[in-house]
């Protein structure tokens, strides 16, 4: 297990080096600790009597040594702080109580609340996924009725005086006008592609959602782009999230986010070496009980929230055809992209079924009841 340290120490060393670091008794058994998982960044360690789980950055993430950032480390967790704090503003206990770390070269870490172990989505019910899902979704809503507590938009950079906010220094207004010159942008290079399918009807529907994008009833809000479901605990006591990629958005585009990522992501990455671990081809069903629950409690109580989902959701359909379409057109792949995205051939077969999708989208907004 490779860890990102300068320090040439045992695994249980380092452990104790953040434990005793933190003021907490050193242990002495390796039986005091568990490795809980890990993910494509950090392994996640549980210690026992405290019932708090240690996460130390790996050395080696997407086969490439890990470059150690202090800046944008310190970024990340306090980020994750500030979201877990927010989050439970919002829905008492649905993220850890507590969270602290330390950015060091020599060390570093989180330490947090454990909170519990997750059934694995494929061995729920569909009724169960579809319950769990519509928690997602009033928790989702629930971000949105709360002011953010930062200036900026997108993804939280620390300034000068170590303060949190939005890397984007933009109003609302500026910012929707740019991303959607952007969509149509896409949706044109998409429409220039040599593969061939129902351009005239992808160009129809494509503009008139494009063009009928308002957000002007939305609120920036503090919110999780990172719903996978090795992010989330799925346990007696309702749904719980960890690991996030906080940002500050438009609350509805992401989501738009949660909910391709269940219908479309999830199912089509499956052949990745990224998501390979999560078996998720065997569980297509419980997804998509997810996505379906988390649009019946977001949008099924506003026509405006319906329109403005589904048209969100248009949209990460079309950016991610277009990506799909600009890694086919690419000579090389790099391993990182590999990793992510699959071979050509995985890549392209996505492709098709994003055009074919695009194509019959409906302008019109299914029924959510
Ligand atoms: N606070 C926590 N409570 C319960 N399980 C956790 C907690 N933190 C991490 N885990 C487990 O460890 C795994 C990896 O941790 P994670 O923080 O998601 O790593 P990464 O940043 O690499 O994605 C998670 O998928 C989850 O199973
Ligand atoms: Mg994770």
């Amino acid at each position: 297990m490779k860890f990102l340290t300068t320090q040439a120490v045992s695994e249980l060393d380092l452990i104790n080096q953040a434990i005793t670091n933190e003021g907490l008794q050193s242990i002495s058994h390796q039986a005091e600790v568990s490795l809980l998982g890990e993910g494509a960044w950090h392994f996640a360690f549980l210690l026992e009597k405290e019932q708090l789980v240690l996460r130390i950055p790996k050395k080696i993430a997407y086969e490439k040594e890990v470059l150690f950032l202090q800046n944008e480390l310190t970024a990340e967790y306090a980020a994750t702080k500030a979201f877990y704090s927010h989050a439970n503003r919002a829905k008492g206990g649905v993220c850890p109580e507590q969270f602290t770390f330390f950015v060091q070269e020599e060390l570093t870490y989180t330490l947090e609340s454990y909170l519990g172990k997750s059934s694995d989505i494929g061995d729920l019910s569909t009724n169960e996924s579809l319950q769990y899902g519509i928690e997602i979704g009033e928790f989702f809503l629930a971000l949105e009725t709360m002011e953010a507590p930062y200036k900026g938009i997108g993804y939280l950079k620390c300034d000068e005086d170590g303060q949190l906010n939005g890397g984007l220094d933009m109003t609302q207004k500026e910012f929707l006008y740019e991303e959607t010159k952007e969509y149509d942008e896409e949706l044109s290079r998409l429409l220039a592609s040599e593969y061939e399918f129902d351009k005239k009807r992808v160009e129809a529907v494509g503009r008139e959602l494009i063009s009928a994008r308002s957000l002007d009833g939305e609120r920036i809000t503090f919110t999780n782009q990172d719903t996978s479901p090795e992010n989330l605990i799925f346990s007696e006591n309702g749904f719980k999230m960890i690991d996030p990629y906080p940002l500050l958005s438009p609350g509805v585009s992401l989501a738009a986010n949660h909910v391709f990522n269940y219908t479309f992501l999830f199912p089509l990455f499956y052949n990745t070496i990224r998501y390979r671990k999560g078996n998720y081809q065997q569980s297509l069903l419980q997804l998509r009980a997810n996505a379906s629950g988390f649009i019946k409690a977001y949008a099924a109580h506003s026509s405006q929230k319906q329109t403005n989902l589904h048209i969100e959701m248009y949209l990460k359909l079309l950016t991610m055809a277009h990506e799909h379409g600009e890694l086919l057109s690419a000579t090389t792949l790099s391993r990182e992209q590999i990793i992510r995205y699959g071979t050509k051939a995985q890549i392209e077969e996505r492709f098709v079924y994003f055009l074919k999708n695009l194509a019959q989208y409906p302008v019109e907004i299914p029924s959510v009841c």
